[in-house]
């Protein structure tokens, strides 16, 4: 079969998808398959047509490779595509959304909001600690923490879009667990100097990864049943990856989640192909996996 990855596109997140895109391909080729790498340009839809794979990989991250936008335009074209579809896909980016679908399921978050650029520049809309983000980029890219009431709000400049998310900040350690269809993998217990910020999660040696996270049995587990229960409440397909924070001086009360990535990074630096190989599943046999697990 003839296999698409779609690479790049014009996300703040373009060079993580280059790298993820480039893995991957390499991976498919040595599965076996015929791969086409495409970076996804304005004119995707008349390549895919010149080039008609039987399926769309989708290595894109951030807007419109990770929002439904790609999503919707590969299912209008009738190609069977891997990951999560146009709505899990939509809901998951919207970081407040998603947040009112964990909530509705029962998981547990941070209390949030969605203010405008300029109000949350004026004042603090929230009592600090609390971390801004924009609301539907992933990576970290434009986060900014405010530690302390005598800090002056964050300046958010043009590059920060005009509704952002205002979260309360949740202290702790930073857990991820990523779902593989119906069955969540590993838990990775990310330990950084500071913040899991963009550097720290594509530097080799940036973060140290612990997987299996060494964390009490009871949090392990609960951490694997929340990532089950956002994949399924979001309704996301194939492999979906859940963050988290825990706080560890309050045992399985102190965790909460903070997204679900329906395009997890698959970079050599990326937690996902290393929960799956502690999983016994070497990352050919992951890619080739989301490749049978296409549909549109
Ligand atoms: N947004 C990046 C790619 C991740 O979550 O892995
Ligand atoms: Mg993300």
């Amino acid at each position: 079969p003839k296999v698409a990855v779609l690479m790049g596109g014009p996300s703040a997140e373009r060079e993580v998808s280059l790298s993820s895109g480039r893995e991957c391909a390499a991976a498919l080729r040595g599965e076996g398959y015929e791969v086409v790498e495409l970076d996804a340009g304005p004119d995707l839809s008349e390549r895919l047509r010149e080039i008609s794979p039987d399926v769309v990989f989708n290595a894109l991250h951030g807007r419109w490779g990770e929002d439904g936008c790609v999503q919707g335009m590969l299912e209008w074209l009738r190609l069977p595509y891997t990951h999560s579809g146009v709505l899990a896909s939509a809901l998951a980016m919207d970081k407040q959304r998603c947040k009112d679908v964990y909530r509705a399921a029962g998981l547990p978050v941070a209390d949030s909001g969605l203010y405008r650029r300029d109000e949350v520049s004026a004042r603090h809309v929230m009592a600090p600690p609390y971390v801004v983000k924009p609301n539907n980029e992933g990576s970290s890219v434009g986060i900014h923490i405010v530690h302390e009431a005598t800090e002056a709000p964050p300046a958010l400049g043009p590059e920060m879009p005009e509704l952002v998310m205002v979260e309360a900040f949740a202290p702790g350690r930073e857990l991820t667990v990523s779902v593989m269809g119906d069955r969540p993998l590993a838990v990775t217990d990310i330990i950084t100097e500071g913040w899991y910020d963009y550097d720290a999660k594509y530097t080799p040696g940036g973060s140290r990864h612990v997987v299996p996270a060494r964390i009490p049995p009871d949090v392990y587990d609960l951490c694997l049943d929340y990532a089950l229960r956002a994949h399924r409440a979001l309704g996301c397909r194939g492999l979906s990856r859940t963050d988290f924070r825990w706080d560890e001086t309050r045992g399985t009360e102190g965790l909460v989640l903070l997204e679900t990535n329906t395009q997890p990074g698959m970079t050599p630096t990326s937690l996902s192909p290393e929960q799956a190989a502690v999983s016994g599943l070497g990352f050919g046999k992951l890619c080739r996996w989301l490749v049978e697990d296409a549909s549109c």
